[in-house]
C-alpha cells in the first residue's frame, strides 16, 4: 500500500538523518532502477486508462483494475528508493530533485494524495465514475512531478 509506505519512508527518512546510516539496499543505482520502474508503468498505466478515456479503446472495468493493480505491484518496493544515499547513482541519472529528501513531508503528502485517488479510481465499477476520477487521478501525478522531478534532459 503506496500510503503506508509513503508514511514509512517519512519515518525512515528521519531516522535516516537522525542516525547517519545509508538504507538497507545494495547500491544507489538498485534504488534508481526500482524507482524508475516503478514510474514506466505509472505511465503505461495511465496511457492505458486515457485510451479508454478518449475512446480509443473500449472501456472494461476488468481492464482498468488489471492495469492499476500492476502499476502498484511494480511499485512493491517504494519504501527503499528514496533513502538520502540514493540521492545520485553511480551509474544512473536521475531525474528526482533535491526537494524529495529536503521535504520529506511534502513528498510523502504528494505520495498520499496520489494514492487517495488510485483507491479511487480502483473502487470505479463504471464508465461515468472511471471518467469523472481519471482526471483527478492524473493531477496527482503532475503534483508531485512538479515539485520533485526535473524534467528528463
Ligand atoms: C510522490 C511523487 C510522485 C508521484 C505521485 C508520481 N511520480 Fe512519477 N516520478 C516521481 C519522481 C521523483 C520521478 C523521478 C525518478 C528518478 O529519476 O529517480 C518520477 C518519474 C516519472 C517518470 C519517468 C520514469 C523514467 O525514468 O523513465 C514517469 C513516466 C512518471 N514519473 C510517471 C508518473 C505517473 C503517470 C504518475 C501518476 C499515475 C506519477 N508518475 C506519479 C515522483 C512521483
Amino acid at each position: 500500500m503506496l500510503a503506508r509506505r509513503v508514511l514509512e519512508i517519512a519515518a525512515a527518512g528521519a531516522l535516516t538523518l537522525a542516525l547517519g546510516t545509508s538504507l538497507a539496499i545494495a547500491s544507489a543505482d538498485d534504488a534508481i532502477r526500482g524507482r524508475q520502474g516503478c514510474m514506466k508503468a505509472h505511465g503505461k498505466t495511465v496511457g492505458e486508462l486515457f485510451s479508454m478515456f478518449k475512446g480509443e479503446k473500449a472501456y472494461d472495468n476488468a481492464a482498468v483494475q488489471a492495469t492499476l493493480t500492476e502499476m502498484d505491484a511494480a511499485c512493491a518496493d517504494w519504501d527503499k528508493w528514496w533513502g538520502s544515499d540514493a540521492q545520485k547513482g553511480e551509474t544512473l541519472k536521475t531525474w528526482a530533485k533535491p526537494e524529495v529528501w529536503s521535504d520529506p513531508d511534502g513528498f510523502a503528502a504528494a505520495g498520499k494524495a496520489f494514492y487517495d485517488k488510485y483507491l479511487a479510481i480502483k473502487a470505479t465499477t463504471d464508465e461515468a465514475g472511471f471518467k469523472a476520477t481519471l482526471p483527478e487521478f492524473a493531477n496527482t501525478c503532475k503534483g508531485c512531478h512538479e515539485r520533485y522531478r526535473r524534467p528528463k534532459e
